[in-house]
């Protein structure tokens, strides 16, 4: 088993039993806040952002598995969001029925801002330094609220059946996806104490990293199964997105430039560094 399955593996049994929940008689609540995480995920923003910590400060793996968690309750919460009617109206996600379909959209919205909410309580709960607590808070908030995915959000919903121009679609894309793929970065930057100069470098790389993703996402909307993604796909026809407004071809194309500018990001990293940052981009993009 290579590093990254291994660590996957640790970070799933964490997560498993870290979701927060709260027994009491609301027949389904406290099942529904687990749903989505039973359900699957790539785990990918923890992922990096771990992969960044064990290469740098190996002994805080497992503290940085609180942080891990945070992230990936924004993230679960984004998509579960993103799923409800008035966002992209869709009944999948992660291979099962989602939240409001199964339940109500009382619920769905309602797990979704519980998960919002309670990711911050999880990473104030993080066995690191106060220090590093703020920055990660500051990181998190930034990559997510209206700085970064929430904005990205408004406008992506706001100009659906509205062809955008190609600098505003990056600029959607850039916030409502890149901006949380970079926080992962970086926070694994800040928790491994890097300097300012790295941790900015994380940052940059991520929003390519970021970018390349929802190109990437995308093209699954356009080519793939809805049984290969776990989603329904062709979802996306109203929407701005790379494979509407450059066709897939573009899109490949677009796919194939932003892997070369990560390239030349990754030559300023370690060698070490750089080959696990490298693997996840194949096997995930
Ligand atoms: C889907 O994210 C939404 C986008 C930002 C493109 P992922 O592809 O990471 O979804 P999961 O977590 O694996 O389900
Ligand atoms: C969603 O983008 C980005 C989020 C912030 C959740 P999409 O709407 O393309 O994500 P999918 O394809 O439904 O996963
Ligand atoms: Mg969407
Ligand atoms: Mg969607
Ligand atoms: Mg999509």
């Amino acid at each position: 088993m290579d590093l990254e399955t291994n660590l996957l593996k640790e970070f799933e049994e964490f997560l498993q039993n870290n979701i927060p929940t709260k027994k009491s008689f609301h027949p389904h609540f406290e099942v529904a806040m687990k749903k989505m995480f039973s359900a699957g995920g790539k785990r990918f923003r923890p992922l990096l952002l771990l992969s960044v910590v064990q290469n740098y400060e190996p002994l805080l793996v497992k503290n940085a598995f609180y942080p891990s968690l945070a992230l990936e309750m924004i993230h679960t919460y984004s998509l579960i969001h993103d799923d409800l009617p008035t966002f992209d109206d869709s009944p999948l996600r992660r291979g099962v029925e989602t939240l409001h379909v199964t339940y109500d959209e009382v619920t769905a919205t309602l797990v979704a801002d519980a998960l919002n909410t309670d990711a911050f309580l999880t990473l104030s709960n993080s066995p690191l330094s106060s220090d590093t607590v703020v920055k990660l808070t500051q990181e998190l908030s930034y990559g997510a609220g209206v700085n970064g995915m929430v904005l990205g959000q408004a406008l992506d919903c706001y100009f659906e059946n509205q062809k955008l121009s190609l600098e505003q679609l990056m600029f959607i894309h850039i916030h409502k996806t890149a901006y949380l793929i970079s926080t992962a970065l970086k926070m694994g930057a800040i928790i491994s104490n890097l300097p300012k100069q790295k941790v900015n470098l994380f940052g940059e790389l991520g929003l390519k990293i970021g970018l390349l993703f929802q190109v990437v996402d995308d093209l699954i909307d356009a080519t793939k199964s809805s049984d290969e993604a776990g989603k329904p796909t062709n979802n996306d026809t109203n929407k701005n997105s790379y494979t509407n407004l450059l066709g897939v071809e573009g899109a490949n194309q677009k796919r194939d430039e932003l892997k070369e500018e990560i390239k030349g990001l990754l030559d300023k990293l370690d060698v070490n560094m750089k080959q696990r940052l490298q693997k996840l981009i194949e096997k995930y993009l």
